[in-house]
């Protein structure tokens, strides 16, 4: 009886003890959204499954970490809007619940965009190309539908994405092979009517090479001056270790800032795998052979790497924080390392790093490295 009653206060003690260790450790991982909450939003891309609850260790991460969403593809044409009469808002009607419920900043993308656009959009009945009246009308019907049911929920959309080639003339799409260049006007005006309400994006990617940067400044000033009230520019930043020099950033949003308008990252990641291409272009339909010489880190990030990565991302977020009052938001293209789809392009199956957080919803040394200039940011302000 008197071991007993010793016992038990000890393993009451005991428990006691892990348990606030526990608290203590989930109090002291640092919170992104929190750390820049007075900089900008922060956020990233999910997949179906981490708005839908099936997220696995992400599932507790995202709204402990981040203040805004972006959906990776389910409001892209091919999935909310497959066939000529056939809209299939599950997906998207689960995501916008999802940022509703953890009360974050949501985004839409993408209204007009050259892949991920079923060929139905450009053909007629006969397989030929449709004329410009008919394209004018499915890309009104498209965004009136889209935008208008999500009206006053969705926060911001991306209407045209990636427009432009790198050498900052209009990309022949078929977009603009059909309707003539001033379909980017057309998109606009018609989200503008579905939700007025609306912030209305432009967004690309390698717009910090000045030929491009100089096209996508040309095409906003052009819509400004038609009366399009674009609220922002998004650098995609799909960035690689050593391009764009953090100058090249910081030259790219001032120079997009001094039009009135603010700056986001909206797809961030930073590539640490041996190139399969000198090309700074996120080209999607880009796909090389799998080689293990482009594969190195199979077992795991050695830790030389895994430094260099958290340089980097303190040297991108140093210009971020420095230009705060330009910057609206920053979003990451994924949560984790296992869902980026650095994965699988521009080279299927290699094993990458390119996110804060690795495999196991673990925060890497860059997560730490990104937090700590926010608080510089912070104390020098
Ligand atoms: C582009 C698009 C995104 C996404 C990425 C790759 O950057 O804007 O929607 O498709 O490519 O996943």
């Amino acid at each position: 009886m008197k071991s007993h009653s010793l016992t038990v206060p000890l393993t009451c003690v005991a428990s006691l003890a892990i348990l606030a260790g526990a608290l203590t450790s989930v109090r002291a991982q640092p919170v992104l959204k929190d750390a820049f909450k007075n900089q900008f939003l922060i956020g990233a891309a999910l997949n179906e499954d981490q708005f839908s609850g099936k997220g696995g260790c992400a599932d507790s991460l995202i709204p402990a970490q981040f203040n805004t969403i972006s959906p990776e593809n389910v409001l892209k044409w091919e999935s909310i809007h497959p066939g000529p009469n056939q809209y299939d808002f599950g997906s998207a009607d689960r995501y916008v619940r999802y940022g509703r419920k953890h009360k974050m900043f949501i985004v839409g993308h993408t209204l007009v965009w050259h892949n991920q656009t079923p060929a139905w959009v450009f053909r007629d009945d006969k397989g030929n190309p449709v004329d410009r009246e008919t394209l004018l009308r499915r890309l009104h019907d498209h965004i009136a539908t889209v935008v208008g049911r999500y009206k006053g929920k969705i926060n911001g959309w991306d209407v045209v994405n990636e427009a432009l080639n790198e050498d900052g003339t209009l990309r022949p799409s078929p977009w603009f092979k059909i309707l003539g260049g001033d379909y980017l006007l057309k998109a606009y005006q018609f989200a503008h009517e579905a939700d007025p309400k609306a912030q209305l994006y432009y967004n690309d990617y390698s717009l910090e090479n000045a030929p491009k940067r100089a096209g996508a400044i040309a095409l906003i000033q052009k819509l400004q001056s038609q009366g399009v009230p674009i609220a922002a520019v998004g650098l995609q930043g799909h960035y690689k270790m050593n391009w764009p020099a953090p100058a090249q950033l910081e030259e790219t949003i001032k120079t997009f800032s001094a039009l009135g308008i603010k700056v986001m990252i909206t797809e961030l990641d930073v590539d640490v795998l041996p190139a399969a291409t000198r090309s700074e272009a996120a080209e999607v339909g880009m796909n090389f052979q799998l080689q293990a010489r482009l594969n190195p880190y199979t077992n795991g990030l050695p830790d030389s790497v895994q430094q260099a990565l958290a340089k980097r991302y303190a040297d991108l977020f140093e210009v971020l924080v420095q230009n705060r009052k330009s910057m609206s938001r920053v979003t990451f293209w994924g949560v984790t390392d296992a869902d980026s789809w650095l994965n699988k392009w521009p080279v299927k199956g290699r094993t990458s790093y390119p996110l804060l957080f690795d495999r196991q919803c673990q925060p890497k040394p860059a997560f730490d490295a990104v937090i700590q200039v926010a608080r510089q940011g912070v104390r020098s302000d």
